[in-house]
């Protein structure tokens, strides 16, 4: 008997089974042939929420939650942070190395260059209502983009998908900025290619009258920082959502819509605007002991908190933190800081929260910084899905060149009512 297996006794049937181990996993298919008779249909396994089920082979994304790692390609998220930029990563997360300077070059090129949105794209965004919210009107006009580029059907030609692939890391940024200016009333301020990818979203987002937008350099790099910590993180719900949609072979756009809605609830991607709701709840110091009680009572969940794999302190966080400290020295000290500073210090220390292992997360800070830098609540999320996109078409691509990937259809438990005869209305009680 191989080391590499495991033995499985059906009590059931007093039947033993040899599974293989494989990258310490089990495959669930191999449960099947686990049957008390010829017309069972085979054992399964139940995972609602996937807590324990590998959905891919993956090489993009490592994290290790106990130890508080992430990892793009190997690189560790730190490395990353400190001396790389937002399109750099971009291109290793896609590509699996590194750029050399030609390369990085060409693509920093070819991404700047798609930043522009067709015309027709602009009146969809000029069809929103006018407090619509900018993450609803950016998975709309993302979704339409799949009608405005219909070779983006062909996935499987590698052309068709680069193509679409500088289109989306692109444009996203665009829509996002348009997005915003139609909820302020502002006129579109169309991209400056001389800008980097985040000081032209700087300036698509805050150019009033000056006849060239200049980014403030520290706001700039905070925001590259920002970026790059968000745009990968493995198979989580959005990604997962991503890698669903792709499956069936959907265009990139309308998957990319469906993983930019997943992002937008208040458990992922949404979490940062409902933590600056929560901290301008609470308000001062003070009312934080009383806050804490009431997350420990079960009345809400403290928002920034907790994470399905971080069991120790979420890496990204502990950057940010020091982001915000640069990006303040510019925009002066916000007072909801020193609310999140207290809400942490208190939370760390109780065991409810220790005995759980809750630690702030990624979206604890963001939105405190993104506060300070100008941006309003409700286009948190939006600054989210902008790095995240090339975290989820490096997904999408990976599964579709996965030879061991099929379209996504799990299997249910089925608890319904048995077979019985339909009832015509005159002759229900
Ligand atoms: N505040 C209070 N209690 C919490 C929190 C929280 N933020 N998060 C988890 N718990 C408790 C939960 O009530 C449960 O307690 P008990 O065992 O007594 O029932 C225990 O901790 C385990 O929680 P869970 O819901 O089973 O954990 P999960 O892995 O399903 O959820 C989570 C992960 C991120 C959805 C959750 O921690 C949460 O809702 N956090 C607040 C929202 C948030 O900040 N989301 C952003 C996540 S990071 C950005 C991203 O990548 O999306």
């Amino acid at each position: 008997m191989s080391a590499n297996t495991l033995t499985i006794t059906d009590n059931r049937t007093g039947k033993q089974y040899e599974i293989a181990i494989e990258n310490g996993t089990i495959k669930a298919i191999d449960l099947r042939q686990i049957k008390t008779d010829a017309d069972d249909f085979g054992l399964m396994t139940y995972d609602p929420a996937f807590t324990n089920t590998a959905s891919c082979k993956s090489r993009i994304t490592l994290i290790d939650g106990d130890k508080g790692i992430l990892r793009y390609r190997g690189y560790p998220i730190e490395q990353l942070a400190e001396g790389s930029n937002y399109l750099e990563v971009a291109y290793l997360i896609l590509h699996g190395e590194l750029p050399t300077a030609a390369q990085l070059k060409d693509w920093s090129f070819n991404i700047t260059h798609h930043t522009f949105i067709h015309e027709n794209i602009k009146k969809c965004i000029d069809g929103y209502h006018y407090d619509a919210h900018p993450m609803g009107m950016f998975i709309g006009t993302v979704g339409a983009l799949s009608t405005f580029y219909p070779e983006a059907k062909q996935i499987f030609d590698a052309e068709a998908r680069r193509k679409q692939i500088h289109r989306l890391i692109a444009k996203v940024a665009t829509i996002a900025a348009f997005a915003y200016r139609h909820r302020m009333g502002l006129p579109y301020s169309y991209p400056d290619n001389d800008l980097s990818f985040t000081g032209n979203f700087l300036n698509m987002m805050f150019k009033k009258t000056e006849l060239k937008y200049q980014p403030n350099p520290v706001l700039e790099r905070a925001l590259e920082v920002l970026f790059i910590l968000h745009a990968d993180h493995e198979q989580n719900c959005s990604t997962n959502a991503m890698r669903s949609i792709g499956s069936s072979e959907a265009d990139p756009y309308s998957a990319l819509a469906g993983a930019a809605a997943a992002l937008y609830g208040p458990l992922h991607g949404g979490a940062n605007e409902a933590v600056l709701k929560m901290l301008n709840e609470i308000g001062t110091i003070d009312k934080v002991p009383d806050y804490i009680k009431r997350v420990k009572a079960g009345e809400f969940r403290l928002m920034g908190f907790g994470h399905r794999v971080y069991k120790n302190y979420d890496p990204r966080a502990r950057i940010i933190k020091q982001v915000a400290d640069e990006v303040f020295a510019v925009t002066g000290r916000d007072k909801l800081l020193d609310v999140a500073l207290e809400l942490e210090r208190i939370a760390l220390e109780d065991d409810y929260f220790v005995n759980r292992k809750l630690y702030p997360n990624v979206d604890f800070y963001s939105g405190i910084i993104y506060q300070a830098m100008g941006f309003p609540v409700d286009i948190f999320p939006v600054l989210f899905a902008i790095p995240r996109t090339s975290g989820w078409i490096s997904q999408w691509q990976e599964m579709l060149l996965d030879d061991e990937q099929k379209i996504a259809r799990p299997r249910q438990i089925y608890l319904g009512s048995e077979v019985r005869d339909y009832v015509p209305i005159e002759r229900r009680g």
